[in-house]
């Protein structure tokens, strides 16, 4: 089976991450996968709306950790994490997701660039860049304090601290919160919703709510991920990431 599941439904299309036994963590494929599905969806009339969903017990674990420790030689090709971040922030349909248990790294900055977002009561939200010797992604570095306020940005991404499903709620940052076994099918419903609404009006709608900020976040997503692609190669990081393998290949008691 896939790690990443795509499906369309009516004009629905919806991307699932289906990598469960690596709790969804995000491997080059993937990213590959979902930065295809977006660009096809962006322009195909047979989709109207994308729909973005893990697992009722785990949205992501963010990258994959064993990606991080092999990062790809730098070429004149962007990476594939940088094709897919490139294709949700610009993506021009309505885009929601639904998002349950942790939602780690990029499992939490990939929302950032979606519309509607439904959370089941045990999600949790983390970016924990700067625990492993990184630095935000995704424009995170200015859509988190934007949307959350300075000090609780700082908490969230100096720290590291992760928040919950209320605190997302409470900052705008996600539209709902229902038990995790209804969170899909709510983003479904939604979605359904959009689908039959007039496609140049979601889309016009869209583009005129992002307009102030499309130039910063191409700018600032371009300047995370040159300081991201150095920090990634640096002691600290390579250290954070061999701790994690090493953890993590030990025997289970
Ligand atoms: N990359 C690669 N593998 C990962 C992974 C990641 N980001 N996150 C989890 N996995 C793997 C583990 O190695 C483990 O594999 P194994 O069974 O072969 O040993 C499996 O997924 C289960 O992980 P585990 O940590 O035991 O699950 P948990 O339920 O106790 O915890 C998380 C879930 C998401 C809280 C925890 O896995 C985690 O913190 N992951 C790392 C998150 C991270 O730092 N991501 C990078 C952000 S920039």
């Amino acid at each position: 089976m896939s790690d990443v599941l795509i499906d369309r439904s009516d004009a629905v299309l919806t991307i699932t991450l289906n990598r469960l036994e690596k709790k969804n963590s995000i491997t080059v494929a993937m990213y590959t996968a979902m930065a295809d599905a977006l660009n096809s969806a962006a322009t195909d009339d047979a989709t109207r709306v994308v729909v973005l969903q893990g697992h009722e017990t785990i949205f992501s674990a963010g990258n994959d950790i064993g990606d991080f420790m092999n990062p790809p030689a730098v070429t004149s090709d962007p990476p594939a994490a940088f094709r897919f971040l490139h294709a949700i922030s610009t993506f021009p349909k309505p885009l929601l997701a639904s998002v349950c248990g942790p939602a780690v790294g990029i499992g939490t900055t990939m929302l950032f660039h979606c519309d509607l977002v439904y959370a089941g009561d045990n999600a949790a939200f983390s970016m924990p860049f700067v625990n492993l010797g990184l630095c935000p992604e995704a424009a995170s570095s200015y859509l988190a304090p934007k949307l959350m306020g300075y000090g609780r940005a700082a908490e969230a991404l100096l720290l590291g601290e992760p928040f919950l499903a209320e605190a997302a709620l409470e900052m705008g940052f996600i539209s709902r919160i229902v038990p995790p076994s209804e969170a899909a099918a709510l983003a479904q419903r939604q979605a359904r919703k959009l689908a039959v609404k007039p496609l140049s009006s979601l889309i016009e709608t869209k583009r005129l709510m992002k307009k102030g900020q499309v130039a910063i976040v191409a700018e600032r997503m371009a300047e995370e991920g040159a300081s991201f692609g150095r920090l990634l190669r640096e002691p600290a990081a390579q250290q954070a990431f061999g701790a994690f393998m090493q953890k993590h290949s030990a025997p289970k008691s």
